[in-house]
């Protein structure tokens, strides 16, 4: 046989093993950079055992949690560096084109071999893997598809905000959001702890933050944002709850073994009303005693004539929110601290003798500056205890140092002119990336915020690096982020509903090249893995683009 010959026979070999589905699809989202199927599997039995450099006990921590993953799908114990049949390798050793969070992951019908610079890059080679496998336990064959991945991260930072504040929620369901996080290869965990609805983190030195600021009077049937319907009846509730500073260490271990930082964000100067309530002497015109929070929408600051942000022109409140965040810093080691800094109401700062007095002494113009002045102390404990502000980007306003990261949410507005003065830029604009407002027609829909309908092709299509920046601006973008506010959301099962299946859409969007993104092609691949790994371990998920269901119901 000639050489073309012998090569049309291996073109009709190869298009054979495809139309006999041989070659399995592979369905890993976020889409690898660089993936290649070939023919094959590997098995992992009970005679596959796990190999790396025991002395390293990063890979042994990675090992560990694989170890885990396959029991629970399983039964089977993979030996750790044991005699057997056959290997999972993983090693650190720097991978030519794999950047710092990379890996390659190589498998053939006899080994499977992880190579990554860093426990980061094993770490995520090993939920492209998981992509492969049963979700639950089964008695399935483990039969990974023979495949080459060469995979790397378009973004450093792919993180996720989660407003605990409007409603509580256990740290188990925040468990159940990391793990979710940590196989679409997210890693930071933005944690909103404190707004006017409830304050959510112990603090030893001030303990009505939690006695006060943690609970609140429900209303039975309360709605937020539905200040002017129908006035409720009925008897109040005492409602909330909070993280103990043991609980809150927890969940910072159980994110990091998963590589995930938790940033926490304590807001100020404004959505400050929880704390001022238990302790209203920081605002501005405080009052004598706490007052109980209410279930509407700043409600009961309104009434109460207490503004919901902290008093600028009294240093004291400065201490209180030091000695506050010298208690977060000991609790979480994140670079980051997030200070909120949006939507703060100057116009308690405009009436206030203190905060006037302020504006003259330090020669402020007006009640922006002053809030500048605000951010900029703040800011200067931070960087005196190591740590970096992060805040919304209203802190671009009153003017702040160069050393602050600005997380655009009105849009790319303020993100396109942080990266233009050379700040680090997180584009988390609202529309499309706030996954409280609706995914699909409000009509069928239940309630949600309003402003505008993100789509999950919407949330996919988005991209965090805007045209209006040049190519060195760009670099300025270090990521992107998705948020839930919570205030309509009470539940974990509609938590779950709002967070999938966008969560893999922005997931994919921060880290697959986009040359390699296609919204099809997510789509076939939700439908051949993730949809069914939800529904088999009965996480709740928007259903309009899973086919199934599309088609069951178009029967109906
Ligand atoms: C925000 O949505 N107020 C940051
Ligand atoms: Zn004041």
């Amino acid at each position: 046989m000639t050489v073309t010959g012998l090569f049309r026979m291996h073109l009709l070999c190869w298009s054979l093993l495809a139309s006999l589905g041989l070659r399995a699809q592979v369905n890993i989202i976020p889409q690898p950079a660089n993936l290649q199927v070939s023919p094959g599997h590997f098995i992992i039995d009970k005679n596959t055992a796990l190999q790396f450099r025991p002395d390293n006990s990063d890979l042994a921590a990675v090992a560990k949690y694989f170890v885990g993953y396959i029991n629970r799908i399983s039964g089977i114990r993979l030996p750790l560096n044991g005699k057997a049949g056959k290997y999972i390798h993983f090693g650190l050793t720097k991978t030519k084109g794999v950047g710092p969070e990379g890996y390659q992951l190589t498998v053939s019908p006899t080994a499977i071999h992880i190579t990554a610079g860093s426990k980061e890059g094993v770490f995520y080679a090993l939920q492209s893997l998981r992509q492969t496998l049963p979700a639950i336990r089964t008695n399935e064959t483990l039969a990974v598809p023979c495949m080459k991945i060469i995979d790397s991260p378009r973004f450093t930072w792919r993180g996720f905000m989660l407003d605990v504040s409007r409603h509580y929620y256990s740290v188990d369901a925040i468990m159940e959001v990391i793990d979710l996080l940590a196989l679409y290869k997210m890693n930071v965990l933005h944690w909103h702890l404190t707004d006017n609805e409830g304050w959510r983190l112990e603090i030893k030195k001030y303990p009505k933050l939690t006695n006060v600021g943690a609970f609140r009077n429900e209303m039975p049937g309360s709605i937020f944002y539905k200040k002017d319907s129908v006035p409720l009846t009925g008897t109040p509730y005492r409602y909330g709850g909070y993280y103990t500073q043991q609980q809150a260490k927890e969940v910072v271990a159980y994110a990091a073994s998963r590589n995930i930082t938790v940033i926490p964000e304590i807001e100020m100067p404004g959505h400050s009303g929880a704390a001022l309530a238990a302790y209203p002497q920081f605002s501005c015109f405080g009052l004598a005693q706490p007052v109980p929070n209410s279930s509407t929408w700043n409600g009961h600051m309104d009434s109460a004539q207490l503004a919901v942000n902290y008093c600028a022109g009294n240093d004291s409140s400065f201490l209180f929110i030091q000695d506050i965040l010298a208690e977060v810093m000991a609790i979480f080691p994140s670079t980051y601290i997030h200070i909120g800094g949006d939507e703060v109401d100057k116009s308690y700062w405009k009436k206030c003798p203190r905060c006037q007095k302020r504006i003259r002494d330090e020669g402020l113009h007006n009640e922006n500056e002053l809030q500048g002045y605000f951010i900029n102390r703040v800011e200067k404990f931070l960087l005196a205890n190591n740590k970096k502000l992060l805040g919304w980007d209203e802190i671009l306003e009153g003017g702040i140092a160069s050393s602050a990261t600005v997380m655009s949410w009105r849009g790319e507005k303020g993100g396109i002119a942080a990266a233009k003065q050379h700040h680090d830029v997180i584009m988390s604009p609202s529309d499309p990336l706030y996954f409280n407002r609706y995914q699909a027609d409000p009509l069928h829909e239940p309630l949600a915020a309003r402003f505008s309908i993100n789509t999950l092709e919407r949330v996919y299509k988005y991209d965090p690096q805007p045209n209006a920046l040049s190519t060195q601006e760009k670099q300025f973008i270090i990521g992107g982020q998705a948020a839930i506010w919570t205030e309509f959301i009470s539940s974990v099962q509609q938590l779950e509903y709002m967070l999938l299946p966008r969560l893999p859409a922005i997931a994919e969007t921060l880290w697959t090249p986009l040359d390699k993104k296609n919204f099809t092609g997510f789509v076939d691949r939700l439908n051949g893995w993730h949809f069914n790994a939800w529904q088999q371990n009965g996480i709740n998920f928007h259903p309009a683009y899973f086919y199934r269901q599309a088609n069951e119901s178009s029967r109906k």
